[in-house]
């Protein structure tokens, strides 16, 4: 199965932060207790590298990707250290080209027609709706997929488990990604358990919005 397919699937995508790659392990194969399927590891501290590394090594329950992807030699990096797709916050064509010619799936950020459109013609067919909820939500998405018509979209940012099915119900929607699944807080007090009761919960919100 490849990744899209495995999104629409497992349409909820958490976000994995760590300076410890053994903490990234844990959150990892916590998420995946609940029932969670794929994660982003985000390159938002100085250990990102390695924390993809061990999950990719260490959790094979869990398909990893890398997310906060800002550069091509980031994404070459995160690709050479088991990425099986990268994630940006934003449309660089530099990250889209590195992904294209490695062959995985590259998800960029997009917010605005022009940006949905550059990605249409640098030829991906599905790209983030990032920050989702500060720019318009479900009413914005609506409106963008109604022009963009092929296009599938992974709204993330604001995403929680009071507007998840909202987005879910979208049929352009992909899958939705965010960081509401790994709270910082539960993450620095080992508190594992709450992390796989929230990614339970999200995958009984998504099994009753996709039906
Ligand atoms: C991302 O990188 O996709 C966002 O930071 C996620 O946004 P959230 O923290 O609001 O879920």
């Amino acid at each position: 199965m490849n990744i899209t397919e495995l999104l629409s699937k497992n349409p909820v995508v958490p976000l994995v932060q760590a300076d410890d790659p053994a903490i990234a392990v844990e959150t990892s194969r916590a998420l995946a207790a609940g029932g969670l399927k794929v994660a982003e590891v985000v390159f938002r501290t100085d250990r990102a590298l390695e924390c993809l590394r061990a999950v990719a090594d260490e959790v094979p329950e869990m398909i990893a990707g890398a997310g906060t992807v800002l550069s091509a030699e980031q994404a070459n990096a995160a690709l050479d250290h088991g990425a099986k797709f990268i994630v940006s916050p934003g449309l660089d064509d530099g990250v889209v080209s590195v992904a294209k010619e490695r062959g995985v799936p590259v998800y960029p950020g997009t917010m605005t027609p022009s940006e949905v459109q550059h990605a249409f013609n640098l030829g991906l067919d599905t790209v983030k709706f990032f920050p989702a909820s500060i720019a318009g939500g479900v009413p914005a998405l609506k409106a963008l997929a109604s022009v963009f018509r092929t296009m599938k979209f992974m709204p993330t940012g604001g995403v929680s488990p009071g507007n998840l099915a909202d987005f879910l119900a979208v049929p352009a929607v992909l899958a939705c990604g965010g960081s509401w699944l790994t709270p910082k807080d539960a993450v620095a007090a080992g508190d594992f358990d709450a992390i796989t009761a929230l990614a339970a919960e999200a995958v009984e919100i998504a099994r009753k919005a996709r039906g």
